[in-house]
């Protein structure tokens, strides 16, 4: 009987397999350490700009041409070690009930978020490869096109504490007062809750990976607002059975957070092959806090990008000096970057950390 992996993923091509990106997140011995930014694709880059004027974000991801084209427009332009999806974490969400705007100026907007278990219980769980086809296809898309290039492809998703805050605040939030509200009074709501998103968010990733995304990354990035406790009652399931089917695909799986270094001990136990580390803690500090031999990607405080050069490479040295050398990490900045940095500084940078580590 075929495993899982076989069955779900197509074979990579050489190129791809000995990338420098793929051979870290394995934990091998890589040419030089790689680089690739949280949102390389977006509002910094001119030609982002250009492209997206006239139309809406969500018309841009349910395009493949369009979707496709975005994606590559980083990787055209810098020598970058990944690409990522042009997408975003909360696209799944109107395909489960919730009517979801991206909003000029104010961000991600949800028209009926949930305020009731029965509201949860409406949510639907579809089939995304009925749902979201443009996904699949928009991979399908850049695969040949990045395989020329020996590039690989980063799928992701949202992680179901922060697809959940979003369902629940109905947009972006300091304190997640809602969502935590909902989580001490309605326990029973929100495991179905967390579990809809395990099963959606689990899907989502095997047709990623079915059309080729070779690693995944799962988005947490408001989870450092809980504490220890409740990370590990109301979270850490239901994340950690999403993470171990991901992990049968055969694909490494990124963990990433935001402000969650307390968080790492638990978070790192569910056994991706990669945790993503914010800026906060010192990249050796937060190595110790994680699995043995698990690999690490950060660290940069993406504001460091709008520093002048001489303040960025002495961090950049600093951060590259905590690594110490050793396999296992994935050069990046601690949050995305911002729609403010000039991209001459993420070019000079992506050279200054391939020509520091070239081995
Ligand atoms: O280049 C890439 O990283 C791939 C594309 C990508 C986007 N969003 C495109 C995007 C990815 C990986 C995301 C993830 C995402 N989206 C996260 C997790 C990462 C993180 O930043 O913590 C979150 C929380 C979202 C939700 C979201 N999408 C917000 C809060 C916003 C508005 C804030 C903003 O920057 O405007 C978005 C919109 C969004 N998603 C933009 C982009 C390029 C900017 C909108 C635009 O171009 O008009």
């Amino acid at each position: 009987m075929p495993s899982v992996r076989a069955v779900a993923k197509p074979e990579l091509d050489p190129r791809v397999r000995d990338s420098a990106f793929l051979k870290t997140l394995r934990g091998e011995e890589a040419p030089h350490t790689p680089v690739w930014f949280m949102r390389q694709a977006g509002r910094y880059m001119p030609e982002y700009r250009a492209l997206r004027a006239g139309k809406s974000m969500l018309d841009c991801i349910r395009t493949p041409e369009l979707a496709a084209e975005i994606t590559l427009q980083p990787i055209g332009a810098m020598p970058l070690d990944a690409a990522i999806l042009f997408n975003d974490i909360l696209t799944p969400l109107p395909t489960m009930g919730l009517d979801l705007d991206f909003v000029g100026g104010v961000g991600p907007l949800i028209g009926n978020p949930i305020q009731t278990p029965a509201d949860v219980d409406r949510l639907g769980v579809p089939a995304t490869g009925e749902t979201m086809p443009y996904t699949a296809e928009s991979i399908r898309l850049l695969v040949p096109e990045l395989n020329a290039r020996g590039i690989p492809l980063i799928g992701f998703v949202g992680a179901p504490f922060t697809l959940a805050s979003y369902a629940i605040e109905g947009k972006g939030s300091r304190n997640y007062e809602r969502t935590k509200r909902f989580m001490y009074a309605e326990p029973a709501a929100w495991e179905r809750l967390m579990g809809k998103f395990e099963a959606l968010l689990a899907d989502y990733l095997t047709e990623q990976v079915k059309a080729g995304a070779s690693a995944v990354q799962i988005f947490d990035s408001w989870v450092g607002a809980l504490s220890v406790y409740d990370y590990r009652t109301f979270v850490k399931p239901a994340t950690g059975r999403l993470i171990e089917r991901v992990k049968a695909l055969g694909v490494p799986v990124i963990y990433f957070g935001t402000g969650a270094t307390h968080l790492m001990p638990d978070m790192s136990e569910l056994g991706s092959d990669v945790m993503g580390a914010d800026w906060r803690t010192p990249l050796d500090q937060a190595w110790g806090l994680i699995q043995p031999g698990q690999r690490i990607q950060g660290n940069l405080d993406p504001l460091l990008l709008q520093a002048p050069w001489r303040e960025l490479k002495f961090q950049t040295d600093r951060i590259l000096r905590e690594a110490g050398g050793r396999p296992g990490h994935v050069f990046n900045v601690g949050h995305g970057l911002l729609p403010e940095t000039p991209q001459t500084m993420v070019h000079r940078l992506t050279d200054y950390v391939h020509e520091q580590t070239r081995r």
